[in-house]
């Protein structure tokens, strides 16, 4: 019999670029590699908030985080990003695509046209924009380049007065897939996940007892999901042994996407 192989499950050492860290799944996202020992450059169009998640890493006793500004809207700041992460920790191994925004509106509504840019610009072409940064980097790594890219459940269905949301969140699916098929061959994986309702910054302003209301009726574990238990998922997206794993579409949405009634 071939002797079992022991597949490496640690990311200690290796070094990530996660964008929109100064809340929610981001936030989160920096605190578990940081804690993982990975090295982790946390950005954030919020500077001072994503500088205040650092020092909050640095106080729980893990020195190993950088904090940088980045709109990710703006296609040179994308690449300086990846050139401060390779000069900080000297290489790039994990590209986690999280910042997002939510803006509602009508297809009647004039407001939808630059909500429809803003959605597309900030939630998917950045995506593409600093994949391709990145790229001559996650290339380099020994056990194999790591991109998640965190869409929705958005991606997967509609609600309404969410389309160009919507339309930007199944882009990155089709992106990921894309990214997948193209970068296999240079040991890249691309992985997307679809967080369902999770208690971040971006729901903040829905009351409490709506969302009590929405998590019993749609969610089969009856609640908001925290934003670590999707930070975990991507870990587990991003660790050496995860080699074979390529082009999935993850739902973290406590069942929401599979319940029918
Ligand atoms: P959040 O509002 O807590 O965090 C989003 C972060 O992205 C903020 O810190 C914000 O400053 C940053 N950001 C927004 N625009 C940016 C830009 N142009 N450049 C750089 N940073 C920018 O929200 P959350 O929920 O943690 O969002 C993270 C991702 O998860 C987003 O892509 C969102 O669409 C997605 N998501 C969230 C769900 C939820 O229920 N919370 C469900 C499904 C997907």
């Amino acid at each position: 019999m071939t002797p079992y192989k022991h597949l490496d499950r640690s990311i200690a050492g290796k070094t990530l670029l996660v964008t929109g860290a100064a809340s929610g799944m981001g936030r989160a996202t920096a605190h578990l590699f940081a804690r993982e020992g990975a090295n982790v450059m946390a950005t954030d169009m919020n500077g001072e908030g994503v500088q205040v998640v650092a020092e909050e890493i640095r106080a729980a006793g893990f020195e190993n985080v950088q904090a940088m500004a980045l709109d990710v809207s703006d296609h040179d700041a994308l690449k300086a990003s990846v050139e401060a992460t390779v000069k900080a920790f000297g290489g790039l191994d994990i590209l986690i695509n999280n910042a997002g925004f939510a803006r509602l509106a009508h297809p009647s509504e004039d407001a939808y046209e630059d909500i429809w840019h803003a959605s597309v610009n900030v939630m998917l072409t950045a995506h593409q924009r600093l994949i391709r940064a990145a790229l001559p980097h996650l290339m380099k790594t020994e056990t194999g380049g790591r991109i998640v890219n965190i869409a929705s459940t958005e991606g997967l269905g509609a609600t309404p007065g969410n389309g160009p949301y919507v339309a930007a969140k199944h882009g990155v699916i089709g992106l990921t897939r894309a990214m997948a098929v193209d970068l296999g061959r240079d040991g890249v994986t691309c992985n997307a996940i679809c967080p369902g309702p999770i208690e971040t910054g971006i729901n903040a302003s829905i009351p409490d007892d709506h969302k009590v209301i929405y998590a019993k009726r749609r969610v089969p574990l009856r609640r908001y999901g925290i934003p670590e238990e999707v930070a975990n998922i991507t870990l587990s997206l991003c660790l050496p042994a995860a080699s074979y794993l390529n082009g999935a579409i993850i739902p973290v949405d406590g069942g929401m996407s599979i319940k029918n009634a």
